[in-house]
């Protein structure tokens, strides 16, 4: 069994400093319920405690605020390096640390994906924005240990409407997937609202990158797939952070990485993909944004 048994009176494993028996015993039996059912629980290292919730809060401000300011500088003309390097003055200047930088031997401070590519885009001074691109910046933080990441959409100039139209969808998706993040449901659930949406609308989710769950660790468990079923996947419970980031493709849902590069992934298809990534909290009574 998963779920480990504690003594009633021995100090609760969530750091609260109260007895097990009055704080997460209940909790654990629940859960313990949901896995003999042969449901996929969380451990106990995915549920956060207050102190990590308020360490990734403060990561958060600042990825938050790093994604606002290229959200007012980004324009035609300038060069996916330009974005870098606000990524890295901007993190450093608030005190936090970009976390894509060497990440696996990643090279860069964050990805930029432009039109087909679906995500890990690596800047360069030899990409230029141009009129009717879009664009994801994925931006990740670490501040004291605790890691944010969030993504958004970024349109340069004249974008076309079958192109506006993607990047409107896919915030929808993310928008709902949020609605369902609800204790004691299936992350299932989330994923398979968000799909629905995407294949109401002509689109294809990516199957085989998703979304994470978050904050200790760039990369916790769980794997959070847009493309699931109901009432299957982890049982989302209080305390448990991860992303909801979607890759909506306008064609279909084939991938391919670069070759040369070894990141960067693009539609097998050449069309257009977009992303929008949000870092989310389940709480008692439902989600909190905690990166956007
Ligand atoms: N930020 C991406 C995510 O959403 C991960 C990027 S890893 C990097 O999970 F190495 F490519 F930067
Ligand atoms: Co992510």
């Amino acid at each position: 069994m998963k779920i480990k048994r504690l003594e009633r009176n021995a100090p609760c494993w969530c750091g609260s400093g109260k007895k097990y028996k009055s704080c997460h015993l209940a909790f654990d039996d629940k859960l313990r319920r949901y896995e003999l059912m042969g449901h996929i629980v969380p451990g106990h290292e995915l549920i956060k405690t207050e102190k990590d919730i308020e360490g990734i809060r403060k990561s958060a401000v600042i990825n938050i605020a790093v994604l606002d300011e290229i959200g007012e500088k980004i324009h035609a003309g300038m060069s996916t390096q330009e974005i870098d390097d606000i990524v890295m003055t901007t993190t450093s200047k608030m005190g936090g640390i970009p976390a894509d930088l060497g990440y696996e031997g990643y090279p860069k401070s964050v990805c930029t994906s432009v039109n087909d590519e679906v995500c890990h885009g690596i800047p360069s001074k030899d990409v230029i924005l141009k009129d009717g691109d879009i664009v994801n910046v994925d931006c990740s933080t670490i501040l004291n240990g605790y890691f944010s990441d969030s993504s958004r959409m970024f349109l340069i100039g004249d974008v076309s409407p079958e192109k506006k139209r993607l990047c409107e969808v896919t915030k929808e998706c993310v928008e709902i997937g949020l609605s369902y993040v609800k204790p004691w449901t299936f992350l299932g659930d989330m994923g398979s609202a968000v799909h629905q949406h995407a294949l109401k609308n002509g689109y294809s989710v990516v199957r085989e990158i998703g979304g994470h769950g978050c904050g200790n660790a760039f990369h916790e468990e769980p794997f959070v797939s847009y493309v699931s079923k109901p009432g299957t996947e982890m049982l989302m419970v209080p305390g448990m952070v991860f992303t909801i980031e979607p890759m909506v493709n306008m064609g279909k849902d084939g991938i391919f990485t670069d070759a040369d590069n070894g990141w960067t992934v693009r539609t097998a298809d050449g069309k257009p993909s977009a992303q929008w990534e949000i870092e989310v909290l389940v709480t008692e009574e439902g989600a909190e944004i905690l990166s956007y």
